[in-house]
């Protein structure tokens, strides 16, 4: 399959640890991967589900305590532990080297050993990185095929490069206890032991696109963001690219997917997805700053996708998909997750395999976060530069979270310097959306926390110095918040398809075709501004979710100062003068 010496040495070295019985080369044709299909129906590890009406669809059940990524036993194991930063988890390479070998030791007797060589981007494209995975499970090579590009292609345009990432999985018992996901940026590996959950265990997602990637970006000169990637066309024919980072469960694969608002659709307004979780972004040959979406697949989360939240997302769902965790509807042989309609299935088997009748039930039949992993091909609106090597020009980047209060629904940053500085606050609220009642505040920096895999104070320099570089060919950085309650616990902005009407004065802010209200922080729309045509939607309320209350934001210079002292020394200065600033303005 392939020849490049440092493959076939490591390989030996790892064959030489987990002892498998034999070892299959994953090779991406249709036969290879069809054959484990049939094979892991026939062990009960997969489900075939009905094929007129979900061709090609799969189920699988994962171990009951194994459902979630792990952030707790997630690790980076830099050299000097300050490399890892204030909000990571540390093991020091050696012992860490040792504890997981001594955990993956022989752990593949009696299994196959599946080598698995598999592109994140478009295969041969500049932006591309190439990573081999090995595994002992099946439900972990077809995930890959759908998430990856995975093949023979691959070691082609590796050749005898020593620049590809190396990952090691090992299943073992799925003990909680020895949960391990080991990073290690400085040798290109990743360890993952006892777990069989999609995040924890295909390495080529948050493992490699963000955590490995985001290190080899900083020292490379790119950038691996959590990111979704949207292009918005207009009735000109003209389109528009932008990327969003939102904290998990904020809503990037939402509005990557957005339907327009029925009057923009009549003028001929038009969303293209390019990616809804992970961007890799590189400055191009115009200066311009240019982004990919390296993944081939959608892993998203199941339950609350339905057709009117999401139909493009259930509709990617329809056919190629691996469900993970959902309820088991035995009528039909079709799947079934809180959210999807309002019918739950009495004849059938919940996520953790017990017969579950929907109507009568009080516990749920599908795991809050059970997922599908569906092929981004399958999207009615996937881009036509999806797998355009060269990627797409970003106009602008968004970032945002969930705040019941203080954050309005849309702010423009002065500057990239500021933006940075509005990203790196960035929070998200736990809201007990019934009572209104305030929840904590989370902050998680450009919704970086969990995937950041280096130091988050050189990761903010990082964002500063691509900055300089970009000079005033930098994309516009903006804030926005869907989620605003009022006095009852209620979001008051519509959100969904109806943020197309925040997009397009994003786009028109970057094209200097609007006005702003210039305040404490940043620019905020005039009012007037925001279309709400064909929207029952008050502009009195538009303008009390647009209003910058200067107390509350006292209050958040407050945290964001408690906040910034966990980065000591490596806190840029150019952040420190932006709190300043903000300080100063709220005077
Ligand atoms: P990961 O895939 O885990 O990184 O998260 P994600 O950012 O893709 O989250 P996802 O789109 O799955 O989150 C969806 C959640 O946000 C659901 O609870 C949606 O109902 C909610 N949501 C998405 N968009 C909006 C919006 O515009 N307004 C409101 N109120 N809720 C939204
Ligand atoms: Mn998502
Ligand atoms: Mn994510």
């Amino acid at each position: 399959m392939t020849k490049n010496p440092s493959v076939l040495k490591w390989l030996e070295d790892m064959k030489a640890l987990v002892t498998p019985d034999q070892v299959v080369w994953i090779d991406g044709s249709e036969e290879q991967l069809e054959a484990l299909r049939k094979e892991a129906c026939s062990t009960g590890e997969m489900i075939k589900l009905n094929e007129e009406k979900l061709p090609g669809c799969y189920l699988h059940r994962t171990a009951v305590n194994d459902v979630a990524r792990v952030e707790g036993r997630t690790f980076i194991c830099a050299r000097k532990e300050e490399d890892a930063g204030p909000t990571n988890h540390w093991m020091e390479p050696q012992s860490a080297y040792k504890m997981l070998y001594d955990i993956a030791r022989g752990s593949y007797k009696g299994r196959t050993m599946y080598v698995i060589p598999y592109s994140m981007g478009p295969i041969g494209s500049p932006f591309a990185k190439i990573g081999v995975e090995l595994t002992d499970s099946i439900y972990v090579v077809l995930n890959m095929a759908i998430m990856t590009r995975v093949g023979n292609k691959v070691w082609e345009v590796l050749g005898d490069s020593e620049d590809w990432v190396r990952g090691l999985h090992c299943k073992c018992d799925i003990d909680e206890e020895k949960r391990y996901i080991c990073h290690f940026p400085e040798d290109n590996t990743i360890i993952s032991v006892n777990s069989g959950y999609g995040g924890n265990v295909l390495l080529g997602k948050k493992c490699f696109a963000l955590r490995i990637a985001s290190f080899l970006g900083k020292n490379e000169g790119w950038m691996a963001e959590h990111m979704l990637i949207l292009g918005i066309e207009n009735p000109k024919g003209e389109i528009k690219y932008v990327t969003a980072a939102f904290p998990s469960a904020c809503g990037k694969t939402n509005l990557a997917m957005l339907i327009p608002p029925e009057g923009y659709r009549k003028n001929g307004y038009k969303v293209w997805t390019v990616g809804d979780d992970i961007a890799w972004m590189r400055i191009g040959p115009d200066g311009r700053l240019w982004a990919i979406n390296p993944e081939n697949g959608f892993f998203g989360v199941a339950p609350g996708t339905n057709e009117k939240s999401n139909p493009n997302a259930l509709h990617t769902t329809k056919a190629g998909t691996i469900f993970t965790n959902v309820a088991h509807n035995l009528d039909d042989n079709t799947v079934w997750w809180e959210g999807l309609d309002k019918n739950p299935p009495e004849n059938a088997v919940d996520w953790k395999g017990n017969p579950w009748n929907g109507k009568t039930s009080d516990v749920k039949g599908a795991h809050p976060n059970s997922r599908f992993t569906a092929p981004a091909k399958n999207c009615p609106c996937i881009s036509p530069k999806f797998d355009d090597g060269a990627g797409v020009p970003i106009s602008a980047i968004i970032f945002g979270g969930r705040r019941a209060q203080t954050t309005p629904l849309v702010y423009q940053s002065r500057d990239w310097n500021n933006g940075v500085f509005v990203g790196s606050i960035m929070a998200s609220e736990t809201t007990a959306a019934a009572t209104g009642a305030v929840g904590v505040v989370r902050r998680d920096p450009m919704a970086m926390l969990p995937f950041c895999g280096y130091h988050m104070g050189d990761y903010f320099k990082h964002w500063i110095e691509m900055g300089e570089k970009l000079g005033d060919k930098a994309p516009k950085i903006f804030n926005v918040n869907w989620f605003r309650l009022d006095e009852d616990g209620n979001f008051i902005w519509p959100g969904f398809g109806d943020n197309l009407r925040v997009l397009e004065w994003i786009i028109d802010r970057c094209e200097g075709k609007v006005g702003a209200e210039e305040t404490a922080i940043g620019y905020v729309p005039k009012a007037e501004d925001i279309n709400l045509e064909g929207l029952d939607f008050s502009i009195d309320t538009l303008k009390s979710i647009l209003a910058v209350n200067k107390d509350q934001w006292a209050t958040e210079a407050e945290g964001i100062e408690e906040f910034y002292t966990k980065f000591g020394g490596k806190l840029p200065a150019e952040l420190r003068k932006e709190l300043d600033t903000l300080k100063a303005n709220l005077k």
